[in-house]
């Protein structure tokens, strides 16, 4: 039987109206001017809700191999959290490593995820050795497997570090192929001698890790990998965790000169800082231990990003979820920060931390949801499958009761961690109801879903340059 989602106030990227939804089967079939629909359907009252589109996560990172251990979220516990959170499909990195067939990675990511997910997802490449097997690989990942988006890393020497000439090579790969380079900018050699002298100095708490990644070192990376795109004939590149006031300001000097540049943040770069966080006591900092790192309360960056989110110079807000327990993960790094495994979690709280800017008079509620599913969407090849309340998409949906609370806690959530980044957050707003391909997952705080229930989608090219 047809669903008809009623009483709701529809909000998308260039609006909000009061209308009823109607679901048949795994897609949307229409919308109705209120109380205007089919009366023989199944009802999901909205009444006092935003009817929003489900969550578009870009950037996760489940299972990922970093420092000698995993990031904690399988696909089964990961995605399962993610629709708590009003998440409906998440972008996940698969991985070559260095000296691995591109391909082979690939595989080894599907059979991570196959038949464990609880939401739809979609894979970015990342690639840890660019040579001419991966360069070849690239156009097969992008003709055939649904992959058009590949992330290479300018931190991490000896990691997942490619050169300058790698980059180029593979920007210019990219843009034959139409693909998109997503760049985690930093300069890794020159933070790795910064990093060594630290420790040598024997500062070796978690707020060097931040000391040890300065802004300088953001901004430079963000601005070499324009140029180097530019070099690549304007090859489409998306800078990834943007953190720092100066990397914002280069992709904005792109962007104003009709550069092909699009950037993310992340929550934790919004609201959280290398003081607060990273530098609480003992080793208690470990668990804000992510690159790029948080930044310093004392400058403007949390200013900044949220105008760069206003602006569009930052497109995306992503969580680059990549979890860590504090015990036998984080405290691998007791006594040298440098061997803390790096990330955060935060698949579940993505959607409610954003709607706080809009609590707070920092963004409107259409650039909210345009920030959280449209853009991420057409970014990514995924619109309008997903991002979009219309007729045709997938039905995932998400009710969002701007009445209710939300308050954060490791006792509560869903992501598999022993402790929160949010620990104690008490927000405004909460996510009522989610629903994927038709299907409720999450309603009245009880589950629904399932494992296997989330399908891998094969995703176009972006939106935004074809
Ligand atoms: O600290 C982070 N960001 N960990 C995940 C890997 C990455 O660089 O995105
Ligand atoms: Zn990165
Ligand atoms: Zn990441």
């Amino acid at each position: 039987m047809a669903t008809l989602i009623k009483g709701g106030s529809v909000v998308s990227a260039t609006g909000r109206h009061p209308a009823d939804v109607l679901i048949d089967g795994e897609r949307i079939v229409a919308l109705f001017a209120p109380g205007t629909g089919p009366q023989d359907v199944e009802i999901i009252d909205a009444t006092g809700k935003y009817v929003i589109p489900g969550g578009v996560d870009a950037h996760t990172h489940m299972e990922l191999p970093f420092g000698g251990t995993h990031a904690s979220d399988t696909f089964d516990t990961g995605t399962r959290a993610a629709a708590f959170g009003g998440t409906t499909t998440i972008v996940d990195f698969a991985v070559q490593r260095t000296g691995e067939v591109v391909q082979d990675g690939l595989a080894a990511w599907h059979a991570k995820a196959d038949g464990e997910a609880h939401v739809d997802y979609a894979f970015h490449m990342i690639l840890g050795g660019v040579d001419d097997d991966a360069l070849k690989a690239m156009d097969v990942l992008v003709a055939d497997e649904g992959i058009t988006s590949f992330k290479l890393f300018m931190a991490y020497p000896g990691v997942f570090y490619s050169d300058d000439g790698q980059i180029l090579r593979a920007m210019q790969k990219a843009r034959d192929n139409g693909a998109m380079i997503m760049m985690h900018a930093e300069n890794g050699p020159a933070i790795d001698v910064l990093v060594q002298q630290a420790i040598a100095r024997g500062e070796t708490a978690p707020y060097y890790h931040g000391v040890t990644r300065p802004e300088a070192l953001e901004a430079e990376a963000t601005h070499r990998a324009i140029q180097l795109a530019s070099v690549a004939a304007d090859c489409p590149l998306y800078i990834v965790h943007l953190s720092a006031s100066k990397a914002l300001e280069a992709v904005a000097e792109a962007r104003d000169a009709g550069r092909n540049v699009f950037a993310e943040t992340c929550p934790q770069y919004l609201y959280l800082s290398l003081e607060d966080q990273l530098g609480a006591p003992g080793f208690e900092g470990a668990k804000w231990v992510c690159s790029t790192p948080l930044r310093s309360k004392h400058e403007n960056h949390h200013r900044d990003l949220w105008k760069g989110l206003r602006s569009n110079d930052l497109a995306v807000v992503s969580t680059d979820h990549c979890p860590f327990c504090m015990k036998d993960q984080k405290e691998l790094g007791v006594g040298d920060f440098s061997k803390i495994p790096n990330g955060i979690g935060g698949v579940e709280h993505r959607v409610d931390l954003l709607y706080q800017g809009v609590v707070d008079g920092k963004l409107s509620l259409e650039r909210w949801v345009e920030t959280i599913a449209t853009t991420p969407a057409r970014m990514f090849g995924l619109y309008p499958r997903k991002g979009v309340i219309a007729p045709g998409s997938d039905a995932d949906i998400v009710l969002y009761d701007p009445a209710g609370r939300t308050r954060i806690s490791a006792e509560t959530h869903h992501m598999n961690m022993d402790h929160s980044a949010w620990e104690g957050w008490e927000i405004a707003g909460k996510v009522d109801t989610v629903i994927s391909r038709g299907t409720v997952l999450v309603r009245d705080g009880e589950y629904h879903g399932r494992k296997g229930h989330g399908r891998y989608v094969k995703r176009g090219l972006s939106t935004y340059l074809h």
